[in-house]
């Protein structure tokens, strides 16, 4: 039996159009501010396309790019300058910076409450603790996908393969909140097969080009993959797609989890501007 595939493009174009109409029943102006530093060609990519689709959403935003060698105080005085433009509601510094900064630093110095990528302490401490404000996007757009088909978490075995605080972490947490029983699986796991043969969900998000083979996967689980990975043979995820043979629902890639990720990202930016405005501050602080 071959699996259902979750079509993310479609889903994501849903999104996108249920974002267009809350921004034009919204009636005010909402705007997104977003800061490249470097060369990348891939980083350069993506966030022409989130301008893009900013764009087709009704949503304003601010193209801000950088050479490499640009010192970090100029990143740091510009994000100041954001915070306090009322006319910005979202900030997103894309990663990764060059060596020479500070991540950590730089990312704390958005506004927690224009932060849509929800990468600000702030907001990672309030997925912590089960009340989110602004969640990062990748695993929130996984979240909106198990819904959409319809899958189960309550008391299900969900195992996550990767710990990165923009996806593993939030990732696990999100799954956690949805009473799924949560492993989270990382490079020094002893057996990783031990665990993924457990799962009945299984998100993989390590960018190891097809390291869950289908002997790894229970038959009929949902599979999850958030690998984006560049090889010779185009873009590729971190699921072996003969996996598609074993399980019962999984993404394909391309096509699957990534365009997700612009959809949410408008979708917090809107949230953020909505929240903002509204004047409520955010829980706990
Ligand atoms: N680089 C790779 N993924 C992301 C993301 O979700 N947000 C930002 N800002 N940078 C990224």
């Amino acid at each position: 039996m071959t699996a259902e595939r979750i079509d993310g493009k479609a889903l994501a174009e849903k999104v996108r159009a249920e974002v267009a109409d809350d921004v034009r029943a919204y009636g005010g102006s909402v705007c997104l501010a977003t800061i490249l530093v470097g060369d990348d060609p891939a980083s350069h990519v993506y966030v022409g396309k989130k301008h893009d689709a900013s764009h087709e959403a009704g949503i304003e935003s601010r193209d801000h790019r950088f050479a490499s060698e640009t010192p970090e105080s100029v990143i740091l005085d510009l994000l100041a300058e954001l915070d306090d433009d009322d006319g910005v509601d979202g900030i997103l510094v894309q990663l990764p910076l060059p060596a020479h900064m500070d991540e950590p630093k730089v990312l704390h110095a958005v506004d927690p409450a224009k932060d849509v990528d929800g990468f600000h302490p702030l907001n990672a401490g309030l997925l912590y603790l089960g009340t989110p404000h602004l969640v990062p996007a990748t695993p929130s757009g996984v979240m909106v996908m198990l819904a959409e088909y319809g899958v189960e978490l309550r008391g299900k075995e969900a195992v996550v393969v990767g710990r990165s605080e923009i996806v593993g972490k939030p990732m696990a947490m999100l799954l956690l909140m949805e009473h799924a029983t949560v492993t989270i699986c990382h490079s020094r796991t002893a057996d990783l097969s031990e665990h993924t043969r457990r799962a009945d969900i299984l998100v993989a998000a390590v960018g190891r080009p097809g390291l869950v083979t289908p002997d790894m996967v229970k038959a009929g689980a949902t599979v999850i993959d958030i690998g984006v990975n560049r090889t010779e043979a185009g873009l590729v995820g971190d699921v072996d797609p003969a996996v598609f043979e074993v399980a019962g629902l999984m993404t394909p890639v391309p096509g699957g989890v990534g365009p997700m990720t612009i959809a949410m990202l408008l979708r917090n930016t809107l949230t953020a501007a909505q929240h903002r405005r509204s004047e409520v501050a955010l829980p706990g602080s």
